[in-house]
């Protein structure tokens, strides 16, 4: 019998730090150390968030091992983010894992964090089949692409502007709501009215997705109230404020992958990336998958949000490929897939 694959993935390209351990492709443990203190400045601060990651990886690296019950010696390859996101953050977690690889003699890969995210449906049971389509919605990008192999992709639309984590975030700021105001936004939704205001939904030619208009119009809505007024819209119908601009993101988000199911006869949709973890956009996914006799496939909530699990899922494959990255691998800020 030939001896088990044993794989270290790491994540540091945004503000959590992560490592995770696949065994012959199974996942055996996720650790995820998330940096609070990006929540007072109201965004991530990219100095304060490398100095988190240095600080923490060791352990993080230490209790995925942990928590898998193997040993250093036991890895057989190693996978890391090597970009998009922070330069500083990114190097962080490159810079370790090439040492790392040369102190334990094995191999290591660079993934691509999208890659990651994308990867993140080959840990679901079952996962999709190839070609799928895939609704890739996180802080950082919207993009609808199509599948057709492991690293086969097309990309069918992006956003043009913000990225849908990227309006939550925005909206969420303008409701005076915490940093990330994704989940805290569909929370408060749930229990709020979605035909309280109609938002306007952008809805662009082809697949591209637009999400500047919206920011803009939850502010105008507000603005256009005298201060006491407002504040009272703030206090009584946060709620349906919530709801309403939540529908209308989900509208616009929902719309073209409708009509590239119509356009394309694919009816397998994954939907990967933090903003997937939303309660409204899969329930409105699911009933679309549902109406044309397919399927939806979605990370379960912990490997949605950033995650090492899904960058090692990813390097699992192409180290098995025998694929590896030279020492000379740098961390690019503005990594593209493809
Ligand atoms: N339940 C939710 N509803 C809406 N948005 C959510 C929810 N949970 C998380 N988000 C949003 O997801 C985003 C974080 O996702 P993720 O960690 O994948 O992004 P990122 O890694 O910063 O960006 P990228 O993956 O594009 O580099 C944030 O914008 C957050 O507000
Ligand atoms: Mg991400």
């Amino acid at each position: 019998m030939s001896s088990p694959s044993v794989i270290l993935g790491i994540e540091t390209s945004c503000d959590d730090t992560a490592a995770a351990v696949i065994v012959d492709g199974k996942l055996a443990s996720s650790v995820v150390s998330s940096q609070q203190i990006h929540a007072i400045y109201g965004g991530v601060v990219p100095e304060v968030a490398s100095r988190a990651h240095e600080k923490w990886l060791v352990t993080v690296v230490e209790k995925a091992l942990a928590d898998a019950g193997v040993s250093k010696s036991d890895l057989t390859g190693l996978a890391v983010t090597h970009g998009p996101g922070l330069i500083g953050s990114l190097m962080v977690g490159v810079s370790f894992t090439k040492a790392l690889s040369v102190g334990l003699g094995i191999p290591f890969v660079g993934v691509n964090h999208l890659e990651g995210h994308l990867a993140s449906l080959m840990l679901t049971d079952p996962a999709p089949p190839f070609p799928h389509l895939c609704l890739v919605v996180s802080g950082g990008h919207t993009q609808l692409m199509q599948i057709d192999g492991f690293a086969s992709y097309r990309i069918l639309g992006a956003t043009r502007d913000d990225a849908a984590g990227e309006a939550f975030d925005k909206v969420g700021k303008i409701l005076g709501l915490e940093y990330p105001a994704g989940p805290k936004i569909d929370q408060l939704a749930a229990g709020g009215n979605t035909a309280y205001h109609a938002f306007p939904r952008t809805r662009l030619k082809g697949y591209d997705y637009s999400f500047s208009g919206i920011k803009t119009s939850v502010l105008y809505y507000l603005n256009a109230f005298p201060e006491k007024e407002r504040d009272q819209i703030l206090t009584d119908s946060m709620a349906d404020v919530c709801a309403s601009f939540q529908e209308a993101v989900v509208d616009m988000l929902v719309a073209p992958v409708k009509a590239a199911i119509r356009e394309t006869g694919v009816k397998q949709i994954g939907l990967v990336g933090g903003v997937s973890a939303n309660s409204r956009l899969r329930a409105r996914m699911k009933q679309l998958t549902d109406s044309v006799g397919g399927a939806l496939f979605v990370p379960e909530m912990t490997l949605c949000m950033d995650n090492a699990a899904m960058i090692a899922a990813a390097g699992h494959v192409r180290l098995t490929q025998n694929e590896s990255s030279p020492l000379t691998l740098t961390a690019d800020p503005a990594l593209k897939l493809i």
